[in-house]
């Protein structure tokens, strides 16, 4: 099995296996995203893209909010058809896609990635990721992107991730990612134990 497939059977497994609430990654409710988001106070029909969806309640509040064109994106098909089980909307178009070689995307308002792109270890997966969401966000358009701190945990679900403090971010996407806002935060698991995130916004000024 080559590298991508064994990623894909790896979160197929995950998702197969384990219920939402019990993996470490799960939130109640997805905050700050929802927040920072609503925050924008863009068009209802803004393309919302969640890279990395998994079973995230992101698309639920979102839907909540009014929002009717979002795309939920992830490796695993498995997490896809619990989360549209879940939430079966119109507004909401599945993709089961990689992150690092992904299809092209329709034009992107706000690009939502939590916990998704730091599992992407190899500089050719990052730089692929890059090009994709440089390819995809409008221009003015918006980067959520949190990842674990430096000062948080080495892997996730058995894997070896990336950590990233705002600097390690702003120095891998470049100039034209414009930073807006920052916060650290800790996230607690289902099992009590404390993760350090850091969460930046930037938005895309192409030059
Ligand atoms: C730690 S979970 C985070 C899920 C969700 N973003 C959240 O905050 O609840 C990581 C998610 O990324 C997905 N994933 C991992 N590698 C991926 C890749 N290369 N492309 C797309 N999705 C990927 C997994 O299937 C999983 O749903």
């Amino acid at each position: 099995m080559n590298s991508k497939n064994q990623t894909r059977a790896h979160w197929e497994k995950v998702y197969a296996e384990k219920s939402w609430g019990q993996v470490s990654w799960h939130q109640k409710s997805p905050e700050p995203s929802i927040t920072w988001i609503h925050a924008l106070a863009l068009a209802k029909d803004a393309h919302i893209l969640d890279m990395g969806c998994g079973e995230s309640y992101l698309i639920d509040a979102l839907l909540q909010k009014g929002y009717t064109h979002i795309s939920a994106l992830d490796i695993a098909q498995e997490a896809l058809d619990k989360a549209q089980k879940r939430q079966a909307s119109p507004s909401v178009n599945y993709l089961c896609a990689d992150a690092a070689s992904l299809p092209n995307l329709p034009p992107v308002d706000v690009w939502h990635d939590r916990a998704v792109f730091h599992f992407l270890t190899h500089e050719k997966e990052q730089h692929a990721y890059l090009s994709s969401l440089k390819q995809s966000l409008k221009p003015k358009g918006y980067l959520l992107l949190a990842t674990f701190a430096p000062d948080g945990p080495l892997k996730c679900s058995g894997l070896e991730i990336c950590q990233y403090s705002t600097q390690d971010m702003q120095s891998f996407l470049g100039t034209e990612f414009a930073l807006l806002k920052e916060e650290r935060i800790d996230h607690t698991t289902p099992s009590g134990s404390v993760q350090k995130f850091n969460y930046a916004l930037f938005q895309f000024l192409p030059k």
